[in-house]
């Protein structure tokens, strides 16, 4: 395979947690995936595999890992701007409003600017409105939109996101599923997201990439070659869920 030029690259990664009252704990052997610009990779596997490392690791959060993470042509080592994470939980500050929660993570610029652009990502994640709201006046689906709203607000080029809707209702997922897309379309980042649920991923990814048991390996690298308008209920997504469901199907010993 020829890696050369592609945006991001996964290559021979080994990740290894040391751990003080317990044997090391081997979560990566030797993977290795390459992103191409704007892609929307979604990655699935048991609990426990690694999913929340890998994109600790690819996201410069944690590193202390072996082998090669290259972003546009830089080897990852910290967190960066240009880089956005969207964890599962919203982790918003309740005594600061809406408006607020998403300002404090622009750290340059001025104030008329900055303005400005909390405005424009409080409106692209649908909260016009709900600007002077405090967190605890959120639903969960809105808190949600407002941790995507501080993951974006900085324009990153790649957002990551570790079950950004895994605590929300089946139907406020779909509805933030949908809108996910539709910023996507505008903001035109690359999009590397986890998730338990497999009809999330079909819905959503160019490309899926199915872990393995610790320590993980890719069992699978899927392509959704579907319409833009993704039917969940039409034959072709189903035949792709299906194809990943068999990878987790319980088998007795
Ligand atoms: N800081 C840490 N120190 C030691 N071990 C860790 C640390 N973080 C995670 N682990 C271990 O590494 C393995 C992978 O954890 P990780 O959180 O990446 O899994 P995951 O696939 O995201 O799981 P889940 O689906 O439950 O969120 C687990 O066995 C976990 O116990
Ligand atoms: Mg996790």
């Amino acid at each position: 395979m020829d890696y050369q030029n592609e945006y991001i690259l996964v290559k021979d990664l080994r990740k290894i947690y040391a751990r003080k009252k317990h044997h090391d704990l081997l979560v990566f052997d030797s993977i290795s995936f390459a992103v191409e610009k704007g892609e929307f990779i979604c990655i699935v596997g048991g609990s426990g595999c690694g999913k929340s490392t890998l994109l600790r690791v690819m996201s410069g959060l944690d590193s202390d890992y072996e082998g090669d993470i290259i972003i546009d042509g830089e080897k990852v080592k910290k967190p960066d701007k240009r880089r956005g994470f969207v964890y599962q939980e919203h982790r918003l500050f309740p005594w600061m409003t809406v408006e607020k929660n998403v300002r404090f993570v622009i750290n340059d610029g001025n104030e008329e600017e900055n303005k400005k652009k909390v405005k424009e990502i409080l409106e692209l994640v649908g909260l016009k409105g709900f600007e002077s709201a405090y967190p605890k006046e959120l639903s969960g689906g809105m808190a949600q939109r407002v941790n995507i709203a501080r993951a974006l607000v900085n324009k990153p080029e790649i957002l990551f996101l570790d079950e950004p809707f895994g605590a929300l209702d089946a139907l406020t997922r779909i509805q933030l599923q949908k809108e996910l897309l539709v910023i996507r379309k505008k903001q035109k980042n690359t999009m590397l997201l986890v998730t338990h649920d497999i009809e999330e991923a079909v819905f959503l990814a160019d490309r899926i990439i199915v872990l393995g048991n610790r320590p993980a390996e890719i069992l699978d690298i899927v392509n959704v070659n579907l319409s833009e308008t993704r039917e969940r209920s039409s034959k072709e997504f189903q035949e792709i869920r299906k194809n990943i469901y068999k990878y987790f199907e319980y088998k007795e010993h």
